[in-house]
């Protein structure tokens, strides 16, 4: 790890030492003033942004709700939304992110939280907003003012969806959160929407970069296509490599509320960490030739996921869809090639995904 003048922070790009920064209990994801108008109260209240015992706290309910056997139970839906989407698709050039990376996760994450599909649209605006704040693009003025109305547009519609499933209880998971609440693990109007938010958030663009540079890798690497062609059985496996491979996560800024030695540096009390998470995939000392794609790699634990307590809550989910998406385009389509010469990529230090990934396809 090493001082970065350009960052202003820390950059921390070993397995080892980006695994202990996740999960070193002084490390804060938190920190900011927690009152103030009802935007800032979402922002601050959302569970990827607080520290213990409120991080606890907002956690507890969510696993409750987002429960193995939830997840588990919700493959067939994926697997049946993966074929509406390629249902219509035939022979010829099609892309991969508008035709089903990206409508999967976010019809996914959608039902999950029981937006009707006519109301996708303006849940999304409105939370989009609200989203370009947190992530720190919302100096300007003019888009502060637009997510303060979008907060408060959202906190009206949410209060009228959780009093309708109180009243109607149905087995979303949203359902199951407003369930776990009333069983005695206190949580606030707010922090019930800030967390439906960041779900929302959290549930689609990691993702849908996944199974865009998913399908990448394996195109790249035509030998490993044909083994996960060969032995479908090898999906899961093939899923993880991916995820270390070539992340959709690349960096995840955190800081230290006090001054703190870690790593034998001094850490000085509000500084930034950046952790190089997509680095760690390809770190020589935890994975033998890191360069190399293979779908059977054992044992992967990469830490696209993250470790400690705020693992990704939606990592199961995840990980289904991404199966499930590639298993239904492998499954449909014996010819699966690129159809351009050059990938355009979003630019986002964060995250690592394609814009577009336009194939030729066929049977
Ligand atoms: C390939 C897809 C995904 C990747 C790579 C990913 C990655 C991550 C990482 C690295 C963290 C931990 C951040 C930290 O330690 O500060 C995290 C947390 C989180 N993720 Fe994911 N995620 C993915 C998909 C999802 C999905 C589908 C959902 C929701 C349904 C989700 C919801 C969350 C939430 C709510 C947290 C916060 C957990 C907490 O703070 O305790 N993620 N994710």
């Amino acid at each position: 790890m090493r001082w970065e003048d350009e960052l202003q922070g820390w950059l921390l790009t070993g397995y080892w030492e980006v695994a202990a920064a996740l999960a070193d209990p002084r490390v804060s994801r938190g920190g900011g003033p927690r009152d103030g108008d009802l935007l800032t109260r979402l922002l601050t209240r959302m569970m990827l942004f607080t520290d213990p015992p409120d991080h606890t706290r907002l956690r507890a309910l969510a696993n409750r709700a987002f429960t193995p056997r939830r997840v588990e139970a919700l493959r067939p839906r994926i697997a049946a939304v993966v074929d509406e989407q390629l249902a219509e698709v035939d022979e010829g050039e099609w892309d991969l992110i508008e035709g089903l990376a990206y409508p999967l996760p976010v019809i996914m994450i959608a039902e999950i939280l029981s937006l009707p599909p006519a109301d996708r649209g303006l849940f999304k605006r409105w939370s989009d907003d609200v989203i370009a704040v947190a992530a720190g693009v919302g100096d300007d003025p003019e888009r502060r003012d637009r997510a303060h109305r979008s907060a408060d547009a959202l906190a009206e519609y949410f209060a009228a969806l959780v009093a309708e499933l109180r009243a109607h209880p149905n087995d979303t998971l949203l359902s199951g959160m407003v369930d776990a609440e009333e069983e005695g693990i206190r949580l606030t109007g707010e922090e019930l929407l800030a967390n439906a938010i960041l779900l929302l958030m959290n549930g689609h663009e990691t993702t849908t970069f996944a199974i865009g540079n998913g399908v990448l890798a394996l195109l790249q690497h035509g030998a490993e296509l044909a083994r996960l062609r060969d032995d479908p059985m090898l999906i899961s496996a093939a899923v993880e490599e991916i995820l270390r491979y070539d992340g959709s996560v690349q960096m995840r800024g955190v800081s230290v509320g006090e001054d703190i030695e870690f790593e034998a540096n001094q850490i000085r009390a509000g500084q930034t960490l950046w952790l190089a998470i997509g680095a760690t995939g390809r770190d020589p000392r935890q994975f033998a030739n890191p360069s190399c794609f293979d779908i059977a790699r054992s044992p992967n634990r990469h830490l696209q996921f993250g470790v400690g307590p705020h693992f990704c809550i939606g990592a199961a989910l995840a990980r289904a869809e991404i199966q499930l998406a590639l298993t239904g385009l492998l499954g449909r389509f014996r010819r699966i090639e690129l159809a351009a010469d050059d990938i355009k990529w979003h630019q986002i230090a964060v995250f690592r995904g394609p814009k577009a990934v336009p194939l030729a396809l066929g049977r």
